[in-house]
Parts: C-alpha cells; structure tokens; sequence
C-alpha cells in the first residue's frame, strides 16, 4: 500500500518554480514589497523542530504524520512528496497511503479506523481533491478531531468560529496569517479585508481567523456584486479562488496588501499545445495579477514562494499542537483514572 511516487513529477514542478521565480524577480514589482514565505516557513520550521526534539525528549518519539493519496493527479503527488520530505527534514516520521482512483470508501473509512486509533500517529492529512465518486465530506469527517491537521472536522472549524482559535486549524490561512502578522507588525486590528473564496479549506477559515484578529471581514464569492467595489475599500486582500491571474491592480486600494493563494498551472504563450508534456511550456501564476497588482499594493506574496510554503510549514505545526494535545490528554487520563467514566 505504501508506494513511492514518481520523481519526474517533482522534479517537472520544481523545475516550473524555478522558471516562475526568475519570472518574479525579474518583474518590475520592487523586492522590498515582497513578502517572502520561503522565509517565515524557514523560521517556522526552525522553530518546529525544536519542538519535535523537545517531544521526543519528553514522550519518546517523535510527532507522526500519516497522509493518504488517491489516483495519481501530479500536483497532488507532489503536494504529498514535499510534505513527507519536509516531515523528514524536522525529523518526524511520516506515513504515506497511496490508493487508486478506483479505490472504495469503506477501503478507506477502514485506512482512516486504523489511524484514527494508531499510538504513534498525531496528525492524518486526506489530501484533495479527491476522485468524484467518493464522499469526500464524509471521509473528512471520518478524521478524528484530535488528529485532524487539516482543521477540517466540525469540532475544529466550530472551535475556530466560535473562539476564534483551535489546537488544529487550517493551515493555509494559519500561514496567510503569519505572513500578514510579518507584513502588517501585527497591527491587523480595524483592518479590512476582503477574502476572495469561500471553500472550506481557505475561505471560511480565513475569514474566522481575521475576525479573531478584529479585522473587518467581507468574504466575496462567485455570486457576489460588484466584486471591484468591495476591493476598493480593502486594506488587506486574500484571493483564493482558483482563477489565474483574476484580480487586477486597478481594482486594488493603493497600498494594501494581497495575499495569494493561488497557484495555477498557466502556458506560457497563446501557441502552446494545451496537452504539451514540456516542462517549459508551463508556468505557474497566482489568482492576482502580479505585475499590475505589485505595482499598486504596498506589500505582496509571489507565487510560487509566497503562501505556498507556509501551508507545509503549518501543517507540520499542527502535528506537534497535536502530538502535545493527545499526550497531555493521556497523562492527564493516566494520573484519574475515573476520568473516563465523567
Ligand atoms: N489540497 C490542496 N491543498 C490542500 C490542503 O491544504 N490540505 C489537503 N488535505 N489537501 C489539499
């Protein structure tokens, strides 16, 4: 069950960021208005391993991350590559299940049964999309709250909405906020911001968390009106609906902040064949403009290299929250007993 996957398509994504980052570096955005996520991930990251050391000091071993992959899309295998290679990196032991795109729920429910209950694992990751025919509500409420990294459990989003906070909450807009927090000196009180998406992943829980931090929240979507209106009153933009390149600079309130989310597969030219194989063919964009949008925002995350890496930077977070959560709750259990029985 546990394969490994092809590396040319990691080496094909890598190869697409690098031509992507010289296409950044060499736009005319200046560097001093990039937010840099590759850093703050660095710094997170530094900070997490830290922590693994000092949980394998105190409960014997280190945080693990069991993260299951079904059908064989390659943006998603490589999502899946770099989180396991990052794991391996902080020295946490990680767990692929790889699963085909013909694979049945009850396969799965019962993959998840076991996790749910295996010692050693802190934090279960369902990586999405998943294929049509499975309900992927149901196999992401399967996760048991107290190992769900993704924050996608009911008792993890109403933590999050009711306090404004939970042990595991959803790693990209956890990551948007740091940057935010870096860009803005933590100053996001009163602000308003505009989030541009409404999925469960980013939209929701990103309008949650900056409510928590006192901002004004207008979530757009689809349906909205006169999108451009709302945009024009926001200090601070979060775009994560999946369109390359939608938000325009014009459209922006001089001196705000964006936050992309986005990452999209784009060709490089109008001439290129929309089945090429060629690594070249192809770049990644975000859901903003970065040209006309850097040049009218104060500060903005690139992509790739802006919110990208924070996603996994948190996420690894969120495995030691968890592995700390879980093993204060067992030794709090150990030392009553009776606990259980209230
Ligand atoms: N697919 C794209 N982003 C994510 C993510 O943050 N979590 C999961 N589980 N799947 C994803």
């Amino acid at each position: 069950m546990i394969q490994t996957i092809s590396r040319c398509s990691v080496k094909r994504t890598y190869r697409q960021f690098c031509t992507s980052e010289v296409c950044w570096k060499k736009s005319n955005v200046p560097v001093s208005k990039i937010i840099n996520g590759r850093l703050s991930a660095i710094e997170t990251r530094k900070r997490t391993k830290k922590q693994v050391k000092e949980f394998q000091e105190v409960a014997g071993r280190a945080p693990g991350l069991a993260v299951i992959l079904v059908g064989d899309r390659p943006d998603s295998a490589a999502y899946v590559m770099s989180k396991t290679k990052t794991c391996a990196k902080l020295g946490m032991p990680s767990f692929q299940y790889n699963f085909p795109e013909t694979v049945r729920e009850t396969e799965l429910l019962s993959t998840l049964d076991y996790l749910n209950h295996a010692p050693n694992i802190d934090g279960i990751l369902v990586q999405l999309p998943l294929p049509k025919q499975l309900d992927e509500d149901r196999i992401i409420q399967y996760v048991t709250p107290s190992k769900d990294v993704d924050g996608l459990s009911l008792t993890n989003v109403g933590a999050l909405t009711h306090y404004g906070d939970a042990v595991l909450k959803a790693c990209t807009p956890a990551g948007c906020v740091q940057l935010l927090d870096s860009a803005l000196d933590g100053e996001l009180s009163g602000k308003h911001a505009v989030v541009l998406g409404r999925s469960d992943i980013v939209g929701k829980p990103m309008a949650s968390l900056l409510l928590a931090r006192h901002c004004t929240v207008t979530t757009c979507h689809s349906r909205t009106k006169n999108l451009q209106q709302h945009l024009k009153m926001a200090d601070i933009v979060v775009a994560a609906l999946g369109k390359p390149e939608f938000v325009k600079g014009e459209w922006l309130k001089p001196g705000c902040i964006v936050i992309d989310v986005g990452i999209n597969k784009v060709p490089v030219s109008a001439d290129v064949d929309p089945l090429s194989k060629k690594v070249d063919d192809w770049k990644l964009v975000g859901d903003c403009d970065f040209e006309s949008c850097g040049a009218v925002a104060s500060r903005i995350t690139p992509v790739p290299g802006g919110v990208g890496p924070m996603t996994i930077a948190m996420l690894l977070q969120n495995t030691v929250n968890s592995a700390w959560a879980r093993y204060k709750k067992s030794t709090e259990e150990a030392a009553e007993p009776d606990a259980l029985l209230r």
